[in-house]
């Protein structure tokens, strides 16, 4: 009875043995009970640690971390998140795996869509299967969604494993558990949150709110005028990367939703800014000096500021939002926005608020502070 059960947990899940199934998440309790409840899902990976570590230092309860499919697979992902929280003791943290693939996009339907309507400069998992690239460290794209690339998990290999395989029923279990009571932070693809919005009609409107990285508007002329790294980061991936779950997601009944896109691609920081960092010495400071792309905003810690912090932001303004889910389209996956007296009739759209500037030095010091002096469960 107890292998038949065993065996059935394994189906689809290949590459993980059945030590790694049993094996608890790593402990028990949280870091900030009575904080204010956030869900983290993100497509985690080793330079990450600074989002929920500025959430933790700010006395929030982070109740549990969400990995999805986009930049990698949510596998993958997930093997970050729960190494990250081992490094610095916060093994307490929960980690549910998400969906391994977005509701419709598969890396066949990107290579296609691609010959259509133009090349994506980071293609992210939908990147064609490259030997040699997770031979050196890279994350793994295409292929099959279970697998794990040692190589790429810098932070160490996880010694815990997920509290769950099945993140968007944790996540309705949670918002049921405390309604009105937890924040939803998206830093990758809507498809767990997705997903949760469809299973429970109910989801959506009893959260406290959404705070989304992405959702970029009237880019288009600033990917044709500069180099293909500009053309990349106004290329708006996370919602490209399951625009059918964008859609659901951000036409659902949140109480608000707040959108922290090009502001964010204004947020960057440098190698002295790392080194500043890194003179408190702990496993976090050193991630971010050894893991940071500085040639990248920092766009998911922006967001997160956005969401700790409301003072942070100088500049916004809100509108009604729509997801282009039309497949033959060049943007197959970017927002439309719209006033409200424009809103289309047979569209049950809503209304956001868009965020165009925030305070980097508010998040340049949350951030130093958060790596430098982390929570801990102990
Ligand atoms: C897991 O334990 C091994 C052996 O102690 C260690 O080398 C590794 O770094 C640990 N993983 C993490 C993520 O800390
Ligand atoms: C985690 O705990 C170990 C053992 O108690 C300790 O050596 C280490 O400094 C702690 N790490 C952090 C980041 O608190
Ligand atoms: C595969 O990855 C390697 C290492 O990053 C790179 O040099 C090579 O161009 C990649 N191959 C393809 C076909 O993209
Ligand atoms: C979002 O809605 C919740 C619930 O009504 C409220 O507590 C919160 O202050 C709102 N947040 C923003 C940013 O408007
Ligand atoms: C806010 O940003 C908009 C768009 O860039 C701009 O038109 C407006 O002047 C800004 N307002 C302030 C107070 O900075
Ligand atoms: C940004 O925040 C800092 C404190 O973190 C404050 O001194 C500064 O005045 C703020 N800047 C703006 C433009 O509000």
């Amino acid at each position: 009875m107890r292998q038949s059960t065993t065996t059935l947990l394994l189906v689809g899940w290949a590459s993980i043995t059945t030590a790694d199934v049993v094996k608890p998440y790593g402990g028990e309790g949280r870091v900030n009970p009575g904080g204010q409840k956030v869900i983290l899902d993100n497509d985690w990976n080793a330079a990450a640690a600074g989002q929920f570590l500025m959430a933790l230092d700010y006395g929030w309860d982070v109740l549990g971390l969400v990995s999805d499919t986009s930049n990698s697979w949510a596998m993958q992902c997930g093997m970050h998140a729960l190494a990250l929280l081992e490094v610095g003791n916060l093994s307490c943290i929960p980690v549910h795996k998400g969906a391994d693939y977005p509701l419709l996009m598969t890396p066949k339907l990107m290579d296609a869509w691609q010959g259509l309507e133009g090349p994506l400069v980071w293609q992210g998992v939908f990147a064609p299967y490259n030997e040699t690239a997770e031979a050196l460290g890279s994350d793994p794209t295409s292929g099959d969604p279970t697998r794990v690339n040692r190589a790429a998990l810098v932070e160490g290999y996880p010694n815990t494993t997920f509290a769950s395989y099945t993140a968007a029923a944790w996540m309705v279990e949670q918002v049921r558990k405390y309604p009105g009571e937890v924040i939803i932070y998206s830093g990758g693809s809507f498809t767990n949150i997705a997903m949760a919005v469809r299973m429970d009609s109910g989801f959506a409107a009893l959260t406290k709110g959404l705070y989304v990285m992405g959702g970029f508007v009237d880019t288009n002329l600033l990917m044709t005028s500069g180099d293909e790294n500009q053309a990349d980061i106004n290329t708006d991936f996370n919602l490209k990367a399951d625009p059918e779950a964008a859609k659901i997601v951000l036409t659902a009944d949140f109480p608000n939703i707040t959108l922290v896109s090009s502001a964010s691609n204004a947020q960057f920081i440098d190698e002295d800014y790392l080194n500043d960092v890194y003179e408190v010495k702990n496993p976090y400071t050193k991630l971010a000096r050894d893991t940071t792309e500085t040639f990248l905003p920092i766009w998911d810690e922006t967001t997160v500021i956005v969401m700790l912090e409301p003072e942070s932001v100088l500049n916004k303004t809100t509108f009604y939002v729509n997801v282009d889910t039309s497949y033959y389209s060049p943007t197959y996956g970017n927002i439309w926005a719209y006033q409200k007296a424009l809103v289309p009739r047979n569209q049950d759209l809503r209304e956001v608020t868009y965020v165009y500037s925030v305070n980097g030095t508010t998040l340049r010091s949350s951030l130093k502070s958060a790596l430098q002096y982390p929570k801990t469960c102990s």
